[in-house]
């Protein structure tokens, strides 16, 4: 029909310090594209405090902040910008819940739930929404995608 195109969408994931550091990196890839998206690009990177407090700034008056960070900063993290139809809804649902040790229970299947340990140490994140994928893409690929890039192709 004349409405059957369904734009592509970009999301941010990160395979987290623990992720990283257990080896869960090549199974989580192995699952992105098994799942249908692209991984447009990724990079490896040792986020320190600052980058941390800058890309979880709503968090960053939040009690376990602190300890979010020392997590966050343990150990390098994988970023990826991946892109399919839906892909902001399709990667959380992916990753399972928050809390890994509530994922392990209600969706054993999730990426949470193979890889995190709990509520703090969860592996993986997913951008919440469009807004946040589009802030959170240009976080780390500024010159790459500013905000408002269009999506066109698969590969930029
Ligand atoms: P949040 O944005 O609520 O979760 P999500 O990653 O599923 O979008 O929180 C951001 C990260 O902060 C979360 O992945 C793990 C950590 N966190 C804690 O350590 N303790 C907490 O109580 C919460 C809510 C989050
Ligand atoms: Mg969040």
């Amino acid at each position: 029909s004349a409405n059957a195109y369904l734009e592509k969408e970009r999301t941010l994931a990160i395979v987290k310090p623990d992720g990283v550091s257990g080896n869960y990196t090549s199974s989580i890839r192995k699952i992105i594209l098994e799942s249908g998206f692209s991984i447009q690009r990724e990079f490896t990177v040792h986020l320190d405090e600052d980058g941390v407090r800058r890309f979880y700034a709503e968090h960053s008056t939040k009690s376990f902040f602190p300890s979010l960070t020392k997590y966050m900063t343990s150990g390098p993290v994988l970023i990826m910008i991946l892109q399919k139809v839906n892909a902001v809804a399709d990667w959380r649902a992916l990753i399972g819940p928050t809390d890994a040790r509530k994922a392990k229970m209600t969706h054993p299947n999730s990426i949470r739930a193979m890889c995190g340990e709990d509520l703090e140490r969860n592996c993986v994140h997913g951008s919440d929404s469009v807004e946040s994928a589009a802030r959170e893409i240009s976080f780390f690929f500024k010159e790459a995608f500013p905000e408002g890039t269009t999506l066109e192709h698969d590969e930029l």
